[in-house]
């Protein structure tokens, strides 16, 4: 059979690889994977579509990795900011917008978490969540899953559940590791529900012998985004909570990615009917602004030192701007229903995904919450998961790019998180894309 390659104008985008290949011998080689393999030089962003400096549009499946939830360019957030920016945007003191933001989440948020600390970075949000169950519970060792990802910080990196951190011992003392409830990958063999959820009774084993009996927290991530958009049957959740509650420790809910609507609830745990006694969030909270944060009861942060003054703060955390960021962008999630949104067309892609995979072999694992979906890429899904290499996935992007889809499939563990403001019509036209491009897969053999 003979093949008409695709060509894309796409392919030329002279302005674009000038100034990228003009900024890459100063710019670190560490810098993100997805920056540097789409080679782009973005000039602005509307809605779901970003426009490169050629003017070419993409339809952006992946929203700065979870981070722009109401979209590009979004007029209330641009208005708010810009009155801000126009203002005021130094400094700790209280502002209007971080005052009406801190009394609306606490009024949205689960149970009674209802106070707030703030951040710019993920890592430096889980950092202080594990800062606030030491002070809290006057212990000091934390446990987290396999496939976790809270940052790279010396005092999180040793709660990654992936050789991320190789190369970069010795890790902070009295973090430990066990398997998460990935069922398509089971640690133990086992199959779900048949299972009972062995990982369970396995983490009790690892915090009975691998901990000097002095449990702080457990951390875990409701559904596990950089691991894949990994969602674990419903009794995880509330399991890993009753663990806590055996050892006296703090569950602490890493929303950075779930939080926020992505999940079509505002947050992950709520799927569970979960309350935890910390959920740290950021990402999605600000729609692109960098701010982070950590939010609990008034029982649980009155614990010392981390409520001494000045113990927990930082430099820009709730500042003006990130006061305001955060603000609108809560009110907006809210006001405008873009939560369930965020359910309605993550249902849609959901099920035109598994309709894909229909198709195609090579698609194994559809799995997903609202707009946070997993597609593992896989040899043969009845016959062999092995994931497909990286080289081929880049490929993959590659030609999902030339086609207009700006999307995270470089690996095999292929995590969509667009904008949640996404319509039914782009939902459709950027799965139209991944056919084509998984039909373009399949043709080739040598890969
Ligand atoms: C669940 C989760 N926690 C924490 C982080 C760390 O955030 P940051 O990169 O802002 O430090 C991430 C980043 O991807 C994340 O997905």
């Amino acid at each position: 059979m003979s093949v008409t390659p695709f060509t894309s104008d796409r392919d030329e985008r002279p302005r674009s690889r000038e100034l990228f290949r003009a900024e890459l011998p100063f710019l670190s080689p560490g810098f993100q994977n997805v920056a540097l393999l789409a080679e782009l030089v973005l000039d602005r962003g509307e809605g779901r579509y970003l426009y490169d400096v050629d003017g070419h549009r993409y339809l952006d499946f992946m929203a700065g990795i979870g981070v722009c939830s109401l979209g590009y360019s979004h007029p209330a957030w641009v208005a708010a900011m810009t009155d801000q920016i126009r203002k005021l945007t130094v400094g700790s003191f209280a502002t209007v917008n971080r005052g009406r933001f801190l009394r609306r989440l606490a009024e949205v948020a689960p149970g009674d978490l209802s106070q707030t600390m703030l951040y710019s970075g993920g890592a430096e949000a889980v950092e202080a969540a594990v800062r606030l169950a030491k002070s809290y519970t006057k212990k000091f060792e934390v446990l987290a899953f396999w496939g976790g990802f809270h940052g790279k910080t010396g005092g999180v990196l040793g709660l990654m559940g992936s050789t991320f951190k190789h190369g970069w011992g010795p890790l902070h003392p009295g973090l430990y590791l066990t398997p998460y409830a990935y069922c398509e990958r089971c640690a133990f063999n086992l199959s779900y529900p048949g299972c009972g959820l062995h990982c369970l009774e396995f983490a009790r084993e690892v915090i009975r012998l691998n901990t000097t009996g002095s449990l702080a927290a457990i951390l875990v991530e409701p559904i596990q985004g950089t691991a894949g958009n990994v969602v674990p049957p419903p009794e995880f959740l509330p399991g890993v909570q009753e663990i806590c509650r055996e050892h006296g420790a703090l569950l602490i809910a890493d929303e950075m990615l779930t939080g926020f609507g992505r999940t079509g609830r505002l947050f992950g745990c709520e799927h569970d009917g979960v309350v935890p006694d910390v959920i740290t969030i950021g990402k999605g909270m600000g729609s692109g602004f960098p701010v982070s944060g950590l939010i609990s009861t008034p029982g649980i942060m009155r614990a010392e030192p981390y409520s001494k003054p000045s113990a927990a703060s930082s430099s820009y955390g709730g500042n003006p701007l990130a006061g305001t960021a955060a603000w609108i962008t809560l009110e907006t999630l809210l006001n405008d229903n873009i939560v369930a949104n965020a359910a309605r067309v993550g249902d849609y892609l959901l099920r035109r995904l598994l309709e894909l995979r229909e198709k195609y072999p090579f698609i194994g694992r559809v799995q997903g919450k609202g707009l946070m979906i997993g597609v593992e890429f896989v040899r043969h899904r009845e016959r062999d998961k092995t994931l497909l290499p990286g080289k081929v996935m880049e490929q993959v992007f590659k030609e999902s790019l030339r086609r207009g889809l700006l999307s995270m499939n470089y690996t095999a563990q292929y995590r969509i998180n667009p904008p949640l403001t996404l319509t039914e019509a782009e939902a459709e036209e950027g799965v139209g894309i991944l056919d084509e491009v998984c039909a373009w897969l399949a043709r080739q053999s040598h890969l």
